[in-house]
């Protein structure tokens, strides 16, 4: 019984080790993904990466939610798209597919590093 434990643990262990690197190769490629994505929205119309422009620069984006995790930051961020921020010319983008979002917020976020 304690070799099957220990034979569970190394495995967990090793699907672990292959899981981390794993998940930041899809964020790089996500990233490289949105950029294209964000152009083809129009997002660019009233943002651009450095400057304000009729909205904040995605790199401005990206440093607003720098403190927040990983995950907080991109479901902050794929929100505001989704549903757009009331009240100002950010509208919403119901159209855009979960996992579009996630590229677009992912490509947002690497500006910051
Ligand atoms: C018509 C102009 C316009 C378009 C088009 C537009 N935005 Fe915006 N966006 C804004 C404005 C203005 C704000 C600032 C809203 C506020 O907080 O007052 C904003 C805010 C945001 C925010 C939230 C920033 C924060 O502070 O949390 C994100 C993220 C964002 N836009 C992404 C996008 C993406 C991605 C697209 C394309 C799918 C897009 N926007 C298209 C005008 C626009």
């Amino acid at each position: 019984m304690k070799l099957f434990t220990a034979h569970t643990m190394v495995a967990a262990a090793a699907a672990l080790a292959f899981a981390i690197p794993a998940a930041h190769a899809n964020e790089a490629q996500d990233a490289a993904a949105g950029k294209p994505l964000a152009q083809a929205d129009a997002c660019f119309t009233c943002h651009a990466v450095a400057g304000t422009k009729i909205g904040p620069s995605f790199t401005d984006i990206a440093k607003k939610y720098a403190s927040k995790s990983e995950d907080d930051a991109e479901k902050a961020i794929e929100g505001d798209i989704k549903n757009g921020v009331k009240g100002s010319m950010m509208m919403a983008h119901p159209s855009i597919s979960a996992s579009n979002l996630d590229k677009i917020a992912d490509w947002i976020l690497s500006l910051k590093k």
